[in-house]
């Protein structure tokens, strides 16, 4: 993959993360999540690329946008000569988060070459990821605390020394507890584990695990920014009923997601490695903080001025940049204006 592409997904998450903020707070997350959309879509179709969504906003029936199997990229031209890439989008991570104006909502995207990703479905997954300093040393089929106690052995800290990032969900509440108890310190986060799993990879972060179960989806665009850092990750599908709980319609959706797992060749419940998830290192991953959190500031705007900053890494050279920065929104292409400004 060209390296000059990389600036050019920032520009796509950046104009998500303008177009999401002018939701921030206003109640409405399918409004700051169409938003998002729209502007990417518009950003994506002027790239010279010939790419596919492979994890996006659902499947063509249910999301007129970004949808599964979309093919985005520009139309005319020489794109014969275009890069073929597979992308993985989540234009507002952090619904909730952005309609209520709380912390830590971004708008990410993923590229790869093709069959870079897994192809999941959007179901639950449990997920354990770490830093490049305890690659090697997770396995989901062993009990969680002999987990943790094997990352803080190869982190060399001690229990009370180690920090887990983890939902904030029912779900959770005995893990965080028992996790607790022997001594760990918990940040129990609201929503948003995409932004959790890469703390655990950034230098100046307290975060040493991300444990939980949390979206498919997110999972897998967890596990490029992680292969992208030189961390590890595991991860296990699991069904709607196993989360929460048995219920006729939770049962109903249970059997969907068992067989749209059989389609795509999964089982759920078999553990997933980070080879698994993401097939190749050559991945390019961009983050724009939509409000500010522990990882990103969020836009500010004043006027027509409007200030992002973007997490942007490539996978191929492990090189992670911050870039802020500043736009002029009255100057922006005709095509994305009305969503931004
Ligand atoms: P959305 O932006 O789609 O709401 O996702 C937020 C999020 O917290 C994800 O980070 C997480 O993977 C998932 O939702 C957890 O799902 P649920 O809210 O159903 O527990």
């Amino acid at each position: 993959m060209k390296r000059e592409l990389a600036l050019e997904f920032a520009r796509v998450t950046e104009a998500a993360a303008l177009a999401a903020s002018k939701w921030i707070g206003r109640g409405d997350k399918e409004l700051a999540d169409k938003a998002a959309v729209d502007a990417m879509r518009i950003m994506l179709n002027e790239l010279k690329i010939k790419g596919e969504i492979v994890i996006g906003e659902g499947e063509i029936d249910e999301a007129p946008m970004l949808y599964i199997g979309e093919k985005v990229g520009l139309k005319e031209g020489e794109s014969e000569n275009f890069t073929e890439v597979d992308i993985a989008v989540d234009p507002v991570e952090g619904t909730r988060m952005t309609a209520q104006g709380q912390a830590n909502a971004i708008a990410v995207l993923a590229v790869g070459n093709k069959g870079s990703f897994l192809r999941a479905p959007d179901m639950y997954m449990e997920k354990l990821v770490v830093n490049s300093g305890a690659k090697g040393v997770i396995d989901l089929e062993k009990p969680l605390i002999e987990n943790i106690k094997n990352v803080a052995k190869a982190l060399n800290k001690s229990l009370q020394e180690l920090t887990i990032m983890i939902l904030d969900k029912p779900r959770h509440t005995k893990i965080i507890k028992d996790l607790q108890e022997i001594g760990i310190k918990v940040f129990a986060l609201p929503d948003g584990d995409v932004a959790g799993s890469i703390l655990t990879s950034i230098v100046d972060s307290e975060v040493d695990v991300l444990y939980g179960i949390g979206g498919a989806p997110e999972g897998v665009i967890s596990a490029a920014v992680i292969r992208a850092m030189g961390g590890d990750m595991q991860a296990r599908l699991k069904l709607r009923s196993e989360v929460k709980g048995v219920s006729l319609e939770n049962d109903k959706i249970s059997a969907f997601e068992k067989s749209r797992c059989e389609a795509m060749g999964l089982r759920v419940g078999d553990v997933l490695k980070l080879d698994d998830l993401v097939k190749d290192d050559e991945i390019i991953f961009s983050a724009t903080g939509i409000t500010t959190g522990d990882l990103l500031e969020g836009v500010r705007r004043k006027g027509n001025i409007a200030r992002t900053q973007t997490l942007l890494i490539r996978g191929k050279s492990k090189t992670i940049r911050y870039i802020n920065a500043v736009h002029n929104l009255e100057y922006k292409h005709e095509s994305i204006i009305n969503i931004i400004k």
